[in-house]
């Protein structure tokens, strides 16, 4: 792995997640045995608005029961998990950070969804798949850490089928200047990679994708971080448990620097 990959799965790897987790759902007297992705919402959707957000974006990308979906950069699988159990598609999750792959598996056996879902470590600018191998590629929120877009873009159009769609949810830039670290993706600015979404459009088109739907989903955002539900994302049965401690203040940047402008979100669909 190159260096900056490296210091991307550092950020994410954290060591006891798995322990971390399967105590905290005990704790709330969840049977760890007979789990169900209802159960783990609060904690597997590591991305801003949480199950709100993996809904909307799927009910916009609309897979479809006879689909073989790929997510790229699917943390530990709750996209993949809901994806499956919710279209009754097939999904492969890949990610960079052995250490989600590893909880992704575990938590997907434990939901009992493994014949559906299935997990690898992989580089997402270096998919171990076949040309044209899946209907559908699924991303949320990853290219903050990826520097060369248009390579990214080009191999997910390389795994994609012809007429295939790929849709992603992304952070990018706002017009007011830098964001304020530390945030989830990124703790210092060294691996934090936003483009504008002018940038990110030209980076599609250029891959070879028709974009369509774009949608700017910044003020959808900001009041989501503004309210209650989401603030709760934080409690004890929250995504600090795979993303550290110091989760509350990182989401906080997060939501400022959107309701400030220096940062924006987008929500899109586009066809190969
Ligand atoms: C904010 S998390 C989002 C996880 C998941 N998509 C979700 O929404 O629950 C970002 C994820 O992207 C992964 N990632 C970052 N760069 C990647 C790359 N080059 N290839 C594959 N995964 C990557 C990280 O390891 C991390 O799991």
């Amino acid at each position: 792995m190159s260096d900056s990959f490296e210091k991307v799965a550092t950020h994410y790897g954290l060591a006891g997640i798995e322990e971390r987790i399967l105590s905290a759902l005990q704790d709330e007297g969840i049977d760890i045995d007979a789990l169900t992705p209802r159960d783990l919402s609060p904690i597997d959707q590591f991305h801003t608005r949480g199950i709100l957000a993996t809904r909307e974006h799927a009910a916009l990308a609309a897979p479809r029961e006879d689909m073989h979906v790929l997510d790229v950069g699917c943390g530990i699988g709750g996209p993949a998990r809901y994806l499956a159990s919710t279209y009754g598609c097939r999904v492969t999750g890949v990610d960079l950070t052995p250490e989600f792959i590893a909880v992704a598996k575990m938590l997907t056996e434990r939901c009992r969804l493994d014949h559906f879902v299935d997990f690898q470590q992989a580089n997402g600018l270096d998919l171990p798949f076949d040309d044209s191998s899946f209907d559908m590629v699924w991303c949320q929120n990853v290219t903050m850490n990826i520097e060369d877009k248009a390579a990214f873009y080009r191999e997910i159009a390389r795994v994609l089928k012809s007429g295939g769609r790929f849709t992603s949810t992304e952070m990018t830039t706002g017009d007011a200047g830098p964001p304020h670290f530390p945030l989830p993706w990124a703790r210092v600015p060294e691996i934090s990679f936003l483009a504008s979404q002018d940038e990110m459009r030209a980076a599609l088109e250029g891959a070879g994708f028709t974009i369509i739907e774009w949608r700017d989903t910044s003020a959808e955002v900001v009041a989501a971080t503004q309210s209650p539900i989401q603030k709760a994302r934080h409690a004890k049965l929250g995504i600090a448990l795979i993303a550290g401690d110091d989760t509350p203040e990182r989401v906080a940047n997060s939501g400022r620097s959107l309701a400030e402008g220096r940062l924006s979100n987008v929500m899109m669909v586009a066809e190969k």
